[in-house]
């Protein structure tokens, strides 16, 4: 059975809805209010609060695609089937059906609507540990369906599924093609890694919270979590295996042959990152969150992944600025599910040509250093200082290190790296944590005040240099208000003063502040500013509107005329980020 990626996605959606399903949007890569992870790592994260018993807006059976970045194995791409983005295809039981009806569903969409045979499954089940029992109940729904005990495996480790740091857990099950390739041995099982099975789908149900101390506690409600990697499976149903033979990558992969040269089944690991990496900080710069290159947290992040391609273009012997020539074909590829890549494709290109620019100054020094400290290694290991230091002087991440290091057979301690990165991070960090107490909401009149002056000051801006002007970050506290917008050069003494005496202006006429509640379709359709994409149509939000000057979605406070805020004034405007400005500002 041949599919397209369109065919796919339709499919999934499609018969999920026929099962009462409610299709919701892609939430943002960059998750909202979740200090735990960098990246929206599956569909289920950011329904963790629905998971855990609040009432969805959308209903209690969800379905989704949903974009996820995972970069715990950056080193592994480069065969045929990592990757460090990809769209996981998902549904949700939120305390509605269970294991009978999802393993039935699982096994009728296999068959019926991706065409695979009975006989080519093979499905494995949790195998039952200290804290939870066996799962008979999950390999008696299969054998409902007709599969036979030689397709049904018991496991412990790889049959329970949670996020790495607690929260919703459960016994899952998890779903194989059989390729048909002889058993490894008299133990092959779809867990082993000699190819026989590929991994298709996993049903998770969870029941369980794992509390920070590690115990589980049944959840008030049994849910439904399930993932399905849409390359993968479109790589396997077309018979590539190769997710980057697939359509998804197919022009970006042509341009890149057209560019360099070379062949693609030639150079098969240069392109496989090339391709695969670019694709992820596409979508990273091209979130309505989006943040650009930097050296912490998911900027640093981003930054690897780019710096890992620049490389790999290299030894395709790419000398040019190409990975906006690369990117429009990412961005074209996809803006029909996610405008956001055609509406952030500025931002896209010019971080992507910055970087490249960036890195240019000191790759080709760095390089140099590289070999020189490989000539000098010993036992095989390049310490971490020296790891450190060709990081701190030339920008190489300990990834990019590593990558060079294997090329000659020698490890790096990343260990050493870490420490010497940790010290190096401690003074930011303590920056970090003193950002995070500021901006956490306090309701106090103050902080209202500098909230509404907030909205005016953004609408002005928006006013005076265009629509392309948007919130990049807030920080609030009772002492002044620090606001980072989208704008790519510094703002002129005029251009300050213009902003302030309007600001200033606004808040003389004395207009009244007011909230009606709507649905975010109904605020986006009035032109209300805020980020739409990651919420679900049918929530209501908060929508404060200043008269004519303004009108945005947020959770407030604010105040309740603009005549009382006082005098606004502007103490600094300096650069936050590349292409993004910071004002800092007081009401007097
Ligand atoms: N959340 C489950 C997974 O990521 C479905 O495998």
């Amino acid at each position: 059975m041949t599919v397209t990626y369109d065919e796919l996605r339709n499919l999934w959606l499609d018969f999920f809805k026929s099962k009462q399903h409610a299709a919701i949007p892609s939430a943002s890569v960059l998750p909202e209010n979740d200090a735990t992870v960098l990246f929206t790592t599956a569909g289920m994260q950011p329904l963790v609060p629905y998971l855990m018993g609040e009432k969805h807006p959308a209903g209690n059976r969800l379905a989704n695609i949903q974009k996820c970045i995972r970069t715990n194995d950056i080193g592994e791409v480069g065969d045929h089937c990592h990757l460090t983005f990809f769209e996981m295809m998902g549904n949700w039981s939120l305390g509605d059906y269970f294991k009978n009806e999802m393993i039935a569903w699982s096994f009728e969409f296999l068959t019926q609507k991706l065409g695979f045979k009975k006989e080519q499954l093979a499905v494995t089940c949790f195998a039952g540990d200290a804290n939870a029992p066996k799962d008979e109940e999950a390999a008696a729904a299969w054998r409902a369906q007709g599969l036979q005990d030689n397709q049904i495996f018991f496991t412990t480790e790889d049959n329970w599924w949670g996020l790495a740091d607690g929260g919703p857990c459960g016994p899952d099950s998890e779903m194989y093609i059989d390729g048909g390739k002889p058993a490894c041995g008299p133990n092959c099982n779809p867990t082993c890694s000699c190819g026989k099975y590929t991994e298709v789908w996993n049903d998770v149900f969870m029941q369980y919270l794992k509390k920070p101390d590690g115990s589980l506690e049944s959840l008030s409600h049994k849910n439904v979590d399930t993932g399905m990697g849409l390359e993968r499976t479109l790589a396997f149903l077309n018979g590539e295996g190769d997710v980057f033979m697939t359509e998804i990558f197919e022009d970006c992969r042509l341009k890149l042959e057209e560019i360099s040269g070379k062949k693609y089944v030639e150079n098969l690991v240069p392109f496989r990152k090339i391709l695969d990496h670019l694709r992820t900080a596409v979508f990273v710069l091209g979130d309505d969150r989006g943040i650009p290159p930097s050296n912490t947290d998911q900027g640093y992040v981003l930054r690897r992944l780019i710096r890992i391609a620049i490389r790999n273009l290299k030894k395709l012997e790419v000398n040019d600025f190409v990975l906006p020539k690369l990117a429009e074909c990412v961005v074209e590829k996809y803006k029909k599910y996610y405008p956001e890549l055609e509406r952030n494709k500025h931002f896209i290109m010019d971080e992507l040509e910055k970087e490249e620019q960036l890195f240019n100054r000191t790759i080709t020094a760095g390089l140099k250093e590289m070999e020189k400290v490989l000539a000098r290694v010993q036992n095989g290991q390049i310490d971490g200082q020296t790891a450190f230091h060709l990081y701190d002087t030339y920008g190489f991440p300990l990834e990019f290190t590593q990558e060079m290091a294997a090329e000659h057979n020698v490890k790096v301690d990343t260990d050493g790296f870490n420490k010497c990165y940790e010290a190096h991070q401690e003074l930011s960090r303590k920056g970090a944590e003193q950002k995070f107490k500021g901006g956490l909401a306090d309701h106090s009149e103050k902080s209202a005040h500098y909230h509404t002056a907030t909205h005016i000051m953004q609408a002005i801006l928006r006013q005076m240099f265009g629509t392309t002007v948007m919130q990049k970050g807030s920080n609030i506290t009772p002492e002044r208000m620090r606001f980072d917008f989208s704008f790519d050069r510094k703002m002129t003494p005029e251009e300050l003063q213009y902003l302030e005496e309007k600001v200033n202006e606004v808040i003389g006429q004395k207009i009244p502040v007011t909230c009606e509640e709507k649905t975010l379709a109904e605020a986006q359709a009035e032109g209300a500013l805020g980020l739409f994409t990651h919420k679900y149509d049918a929530e209501k939000v908060k929508v404060y509107t200043i008269g004519t000057v303004s009108k945005e979605v947020c959770g407030g406070p604010h105040a309740t005329n603009t005549g009382d805020l006082g005098h606004f004034r502007i103490l600094k405007e300096e650069s936050s980020s590349a292409g993004v400005r910071r004002i800092k500002a007081v009401l007097e």
